[in-house]
């Protein structure tokens, strides 16, 4: 979900409607905006996208100039206008926005209902306002002014009696001055502009208005007046904070003349694929040089006496962690482990000494890697020295809340991605695996130094090979989609490193076509999908030279045999290909162990321009969010 705030000089309505519309890519399957005039609150939601919101509230002028706004993506509740934020207590003199999840919401709905209090949702948000009005009634109390810190103190209490993650922003009706927000396990940002402040769970919400920003930790609340911004923790003491400047390029946010994000995004990972190079490579080694050709600033002691790896991501990114397993097993011969960071939450791995434990999000912000990892810290403390916690994060928002969880950082490069299905910075990911695993290969000497600088030539060609893909493929998978209007299922194959590369492309068609899609190692079609194969469905096989090239074909002709129609994603002019195939999607002929970083790009632009016939939102798909704040 997506949160805004405002209170300064100017209308609040279009600043929050125009900062949720930059949020929108973290939910919208409803909307809405409170503000306060005249002593009272005014609420206006609106179920589906912000769209609709927008046009509920063109029809008002409304001066105020404090607010606060809300996208949402259901947790509790359906996505309807009653469950969409904010929501206010039975008095409607406090309005709260939520993103995260308040887990004792239950128990607390109780005991508030047993007080009197009229709950008017499904959702678990609604206890924060009734629980602020509950404490705000105790102080109030005869004889009490309304004194400054009456509603921050209220707030203050309310979160510490809430389980669970979230973040918030509050307004009153009694206070009309004040904005409370507070952080625990869900991002959120202040900014600070001349007389007036913003606050949004994502920065993008915020470069229109300021670069200087304060992103709060967890257990912290701030109150925003027009005067200024007092940050405190949970405990109540106040802290001593300042703004930081962010580093932001807007045009990265504009579509260009591409019809969708995606698309644009597609097109932009040559150039990704090459900023990735220049950040990792050291661009004069040489063989007879005695340090590491790779430049990822990571201290030794992450690397000493290493002796497992665990990798812990969702969605795109655990895809990207089975290509690095396959790396970082094959090059520097560390045993390496993947788990989806929910899974790793509730049935972790016994502890084993030496290791290395990543954490891969390209926001920095899914709820669960996060608290994978942070479990994981806390596993590991205070135990011998061989077992001690070892965190690598790969990221490309090095600012966000995995940045203050994980020292380290690999930084991916790619710019921002609109786009809610993952396509460059799935690419800069791979790019991060192949660096690492090359480094931890040359500091363990598990290569030689002529593999090496045939894996690092290789590696500088790779942007230059996507350009020639997108340009020569493009117009035709557009054209073979046709073919496609009626398909229900399609079937993706791949083996070895091109395995996770099956797997991503049957979810790309997934999360924006809809149309059902599974990817599976070949090998092992045969002890089930093949089951599903015949005319109607269609077959996907990545087969390039190498270890299993030959294997791959023969699955293939397994499907074949069923009259599933083959398509192959092969290299270039290759006759055996030509024939086992009923379509080609080539790509340039490079090894295996290079390969996954061509062989997505044609499976990225089928998904697309499937999905783009179809006449779907493409960078919105339904039921998805890009950043996944909750459990
Ligand atoms: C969401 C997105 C996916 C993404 C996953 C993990 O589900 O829709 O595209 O792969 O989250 O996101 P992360 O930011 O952790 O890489």
């Amino acid at each position: 979900c997506g949160i805004v705030g405002y209170i300064g000089t100017q209308a609040a309505t279009e600043i929050l409607l125009s900062g949720l519309e930059k949020l929108e890519y973290r939910g919208y399957d409803s909307a809405g905006i409170a503000t306060v005039t005249e002593g009272e609150i005014h609420c206006v939601r609106a179920k589906g996208k912000l769209y609709n919101l927008r046009e509920k509230l063109e029809r008002e002028v409304n001066p105020a100039n404090i607010g606060i706004g809300h996208t949402r993506w259901a947790t509790h509740g359906k996505p309807e206008e009653y469950n969409a934020h904010p929501h206010m207590d039975t008095a409607m003199r406090v309005a709260v926005v939520q993103n995260g999840i308040i887990e004792n919401y239950r128990d607390l709905r109780e005991e508030l209902k047993a007080r009197g209090h009229k709950f008017r949702s499904d959702t678990d948000t609604e206890v924060i306002p009734h629980l602020i009005a509950e404490f705000l009634s105790h102080s109030a109390t005869p004889g009490f002014t309304h004194s400054s810190t009456l509603f921050l103190e209220a707030v203050r209490e309310a979160v510490n009696k809430l389980e669970g993650a979230f973040a918030i922003a509050v307004l009153s009706a009694d206070y009309p001055d004040e904005l409370i927000v507070a952080r625990q396990q869900a991002p959120l940002t202040i900014g600070f502009g001349q007389g007036e402040f913003f606050c949004a769970s994502d920065t993008p919400a915020l470069v229109p208005h300021t670069r200087a920003v304060l992103t709060l930790e967890n257990g912290e609340l701030a109150r925003l007046t027009p005067l200024g911004v007092e940050v405190y923790n949970f405990a109540g003491e106040r802290l001593k904070k300042s703004p930081r400047t962010l580093n932001w390029n807007p045009v990265q946010v504009e579509k260009q003349g591409f019809k969708h994000f995606m698309l644009k995004e597609i097109y932009e990972q040559p150039g990704v694929v090459r900023a990735c190079l220049e950040a990792y490579l050291h661009p004069d080694w040489h063989p007879d040089k005695d340090t590491s050709p790779i430049n990822l600033a990571i201290p030794a002691s992450l690397y000493d006496d290493l002796e497992h790896v665990q990798i812990l991501a969702c969605g795109t990114s655990w895809h990207a962690a089975l290509v690095g397993k396959y790396l970082l097993e094959q090059l520097a011969g560390i045993p390496t482990m993947v788990q989806y960071a929910s899974e790793f939450r509730y049935a972790p791995t016994p502890l084993t000494v030496n290791t290395l434990t990543i954490g891969v999000t390209q926001s920095g912000e899914t709820a669960d890697t996060l608290a994978a990892l942070a479990m994981e810290k806390k596993r590991r403390e205070g135990k011998p020295s061989q077992f001690q916690v070892r965190l690598l994060g790969i990221s490309n928002r090095p600012e966000s809340s995995l940045g203050h969880l994980v020292p380290q950082i690999i930084e991916t490069h790619a710019g921002m991605e609109i786009g809610v299905a993952a396509t460059k910075t799935f690419v800069s990911q791979l790019m991060a695996f192949y660096c690492l695993a090359l480094d931890l290969a040359y500091r363990r000497q598990t290569i030689s130094a002529t593999r090496l600088e045939e894996i690092l030539v290789g590696l500088r060609q790779l942007p230059a090979q996507i350009e020639l893909i997108l340009e020569s493929q493009e117009r035709y998978i557009e054209q073979l989609t046709h073919d496609f209007a009626e398909t229900k299922d399609f079937i993706f194959l791949g083996r070895g490193i091109n395995f996770p590369i099956a797997l991503e492309g049957a979810l790309k068609l997934k999360e924006i076509s809809y149309i059902h899609a599974e990817g599976y190692p070949a090998g092992e079609m045969k002890h089930g999908p093949i089951a599903l194969l015949d005319a109607k469905v269609p077959v996907v096989a990545i087969a390039m030279p190498g270890n299993v090239y030959e294997k791959v074909l023969s699955n293939a002709q397994e499907a074949k045999a069923r009259d599933s129609r083959l398509i192959g994603v092969t290299p270039m002019n290759d006759p055996e290909a030509a024939e086992t195939f009923d379509d080609l999607l080539p790509v340039p002929a490079v090894e295996e162990l290079l390969s996954p970083i061509l062989t997505v790009i044609p499976l990225q632009l089928l998904a697309y321009h499937i999905a783009a016939r179809r006449g779907l939102d493409v960078d919105q798909p339904r039921n998805l969010a890009k950043s996944v704040t909750v459990e």
